[in-house]
């Protein structure tokens, strides 16, 4: 077996550089308690048993109970116990590092089965049991892959059958049960439960560089958790950087910009998020701030360990009540704090912990920054398009002002935090900050700057308000710019200068309104490669929160649908395939006089049947709206390919 020697990143996107002083590890010794782990006392094997079925799933190790889910014949909890879980063992000292459940009946959860695997270090001991059920959805390209790392059994594994399997991360299969039984599929009934029991030799500390080398951070985070891929991988001759050099950006307007990663209980997303910051130009330690929305001790430990600076935010007692206002204090508490912490600063840019940077995220805001200051009908610059998907953007050069914040990497001034930190201190009710913030009292008429071709990638396969089958259908198809040295022409950003733009390009010879009478989701509506002139095309929009016809146009077409965002004065921009398309929302858009009379526009959906119809092409937009030559960059979990080797998107 070869040695595996990538990190999480690298996985993802291979042509993103990941740059770091490899040669020094740690040292800042005396930051930290002296640690004291047993290495030189540790016992000589490790025993593992488990036991996987319909109504158990037991983990033990040297005879302690590690997990235990027992329903017996209580149906419910049967139900909401359903899941693929992996355990994962010290190879040194037999101490669990971490656990993970996959409910595999949803299927991003299944696929986020993947890249947890991938992000665990060489020589590892994992275990893998099976709760109720895990093959039922269970997609192609994780069996495939649990099969390839020694679980042999998931070539044949069928629904409610059961497995359990104990393993060497990048080694050897240690034991693996199974028992296979096709006649439940035609008896509804469960499979039998499989037992297995193992006696694992432990390793010594000289089997890795890191554990024997002299006492350090890395050594003792290493001993405690797992899932950063080489940052804790002893096989790896170049094992991932703690000290990275900052690749300094030319000509940056950033000095002194400081920016936000606002987190919570996620440290593996958050390094991911960490390491594509620190690797890209423009990238610093020194100007990054992590915002906690609690005391996590693994957060707090991969912090420490990175030399990452870093606040809390105490959570409150009721956790779990009022999701919407916990996050928005969070988010009150964290600007406060980053204009605290850099007082000279006058603007921040952002960003969430899963969402992962382009190699020309700050250059962005580097060249787009003047324009707040200079343009008081801006109040946002984002990194993210929310109609920027594979085969609606293309074009890297171009810049939007759209009227919805869509967040995800963007910057604000502090002036604006000035004007609106009075009355987001009164919000003590329950609300969605983003839409507080979006909302017109806040907004007052103002614009956010977006480029057409995202800069941000967001990750997450669940969040707050952010499920699986959304990921899927919205967020995985995203395409991020990999080059680093675009430049932008921003001047045309200034209000008035937009407004020209955007009246030369409606007004220009060359514009063909559609008038087609056909349904929007007919694949014969809207064509790929019209490339005479900018194909505009009318729907019926009331307000500017009225989606019921946009709704009809993008969700028939693999573009947001879900509410209105996006727009600039009642007016879409995206393009399909090679067609620009500008979408006008009539009568409310400011530019509805130029659809001629007599010319269809898009209505209103004919009710719930409609509706749900389109949700569920929705679901399916992956594999709707495929683009052969941008797939193999974009994360390719998402698109189920069974070998990925996904790159970073450079557009020519
Ligand atoms: C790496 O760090 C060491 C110690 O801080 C330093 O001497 C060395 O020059 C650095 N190497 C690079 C390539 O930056
Ligand atoms: C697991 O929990 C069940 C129910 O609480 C209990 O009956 C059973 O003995 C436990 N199993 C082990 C191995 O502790
Ligand atoms: C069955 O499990 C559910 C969920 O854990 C629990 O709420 C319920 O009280 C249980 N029912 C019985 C009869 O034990
Ligand atoms: C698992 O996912 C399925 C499908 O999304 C859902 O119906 C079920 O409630 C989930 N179970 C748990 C325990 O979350
Ligand atoms: C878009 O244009 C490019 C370059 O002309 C061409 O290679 C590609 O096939 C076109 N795509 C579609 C869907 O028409
Ligand atoms: C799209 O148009 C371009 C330029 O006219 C042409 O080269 C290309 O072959 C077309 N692609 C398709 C799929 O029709
Ligand atoms: C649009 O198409 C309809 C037929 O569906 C036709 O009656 C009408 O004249 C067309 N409008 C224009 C402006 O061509």
């Amino acid at each position: 077996m070869s040695v595996r020697c990538y990190c999480l990143i690298i996985a993802l996107y291979a042509t993103w550089p990941v740059v770091g002083n490899t040669s020094s590890d740690g040292g800042q010794a005396t930051l930290l308690p002296p640690y004291k782990d047993d290495i030189s006392h540790r016992p000589a094997t490790v025993d593992i048993g488990v036991i996987s079925g319909r109504r158990q799933l037991v983990v033990m190790a040297n005879s302690k109970v590690i997990f235990n889910s027992t329903t017996g014949w209580n149906k419910t909890a049967e139900e909401l116990s359903y899941s693929l879980r992996m355990f994962v063992f010290s190879q040194h000292t037999g101490q669990l590092l971490t656990e993970r459940a996959f409910n595999t009946t949803n299927h991003p959860q299944s696929m986020a089965v993947h890249p947890f695997l991938e992000s665990l270090a060489n020589g590892r001991i994992l275990v893998v049991g099976i709760k109720t059920d895990a093959l039922l959805n269970l997609p192609r390209v994780t069996r495939k892959f649990l099969q390839n790392m020694g679980l042999s059994s998931y070539e044949l594994l069928l629904y409610r059958n059961y497995m359990a399997g104990i393993l060497s991360v990048g080694g050897k299969t240690i034991a693996e049960a199974t028992v296979y039984d096709s006649t439940i599929m035609t008896t509804g009934l469960y499979g039998t439960p499989v037992m297995i029991q193992a006696t694992i030799p432990l390793l010594p500390a000289s089997s890795c560089s890191w554990l024997s080398g002299a006492w350090s951070p890395r050594r003792k985070f290493c001993s405690e958790f797992d899932g950063y891929g080489e940052l804790c991988d002893c096989d790896c001759d170049t094992p991932a950087a703690l000290n990275w050099t900052p690749i300094p950006l030319p000509e940056t307007t950033l000095q002194g910009t400081p920016l936000l990663i606002i987190g919570g209980n996620r440290p593996s997303s958050l390094y991911r998020c960490i390491m594509t910051v620190l690797g890209q130009p423009g990238g610093t330690k020194s100007h990054t701030l992590v915002s906690l929305d609690g005391r996590y001790p693994e957060v707090i430990a991969l912090l420490e360990l990175l030399e990452i600076p870093y606040v809390i935010h105490e959570r409150p007692a009721n956790k779990g009540k009022d999701v919407g206002l916990r996050i928005s204090t969070h988010y009150l508490f964290s600007l406060k704090e980053v204009f605290r912490i850099f007082p000279d600063t006058t603007n921040a840019i952002v960003l969430e912990e899963d969402l992962l940077i382009s190699p020309d995220f700050f250059n962005y805001f580097s060249q787009t920054s003047w324009l707040l200051e200079a343009d008081e009908s801006l109040y946002c610059i984002s990194a993210w398009n929310d109609l920027g998907a594979m085969h609606t953007s293309r074009d890297r050069q171009k810049l939007m002002r759209i009227e919805t914040h869509p967040g995800y990497g963007w910057m604000l001034t502090r002036t604006f935090f000035q004007e609106v930190t009075t009355e987001w201190d009164t919000l003590h009710q329950e609300h969605d900050w983003d839409i507080w913030f979006r909302s017109p009292q806040i907004r007052r008429g103002r614009e956010c700057v977006i480029p057409a071709v995202s800069r941000s990638f967001h990750y997450g396969i669940t969040g707050a308000h952010v499920n699986g089958v959304l990921t899927l259908a919205h967020f995985s198809g995203h395409i991020v710019s990999a080059q680093e040295d675009v430049q932008f022409e921003t001047q045309s950003m200034l209000q008035p200068e937009y407004e020209k733009q955007i009246y030369a390009a409606l007004l220009d010879s060359s514009v063909v309104f559609m008038n087609s009478t056909l349904h929007p989701c007919n694949k014969a509506y809207l064509p790929k490669n019209f490339t005479d002139g900018v194909l505009i095309i009318g729907f019926e929009m009331l307000t500017a929160e009225d989606y019921s016809s946009w709704g009809r146009l993008a969700g028939c077409n693999g573009l947001w649908n879900m509410d209105s965002r996006g727009h600039h004065n009642g007016l879409f921009r995206f393009t399909f395939y090679n067609t620009t398309v500008f979408a006008i929302g009539y009568p409310f858009s400011e530019y509805s006089w130029l659809i001629p009379p007599g010319v269809h526009v898009i209505r209103t959906m004919s009710g719930k049947q409609e509706l749900d119809e389109i949700s569920r092409l929705v679901s399916m937009n992956r594999m709707r709206f495929r683009v052969p030559d941008l797939e193999k960059f974009a994360p390719a979990l998402l698109l189920q390919k069974a070998n990925p080797a996904p790159e970073f998107v450079v557009i020519t």
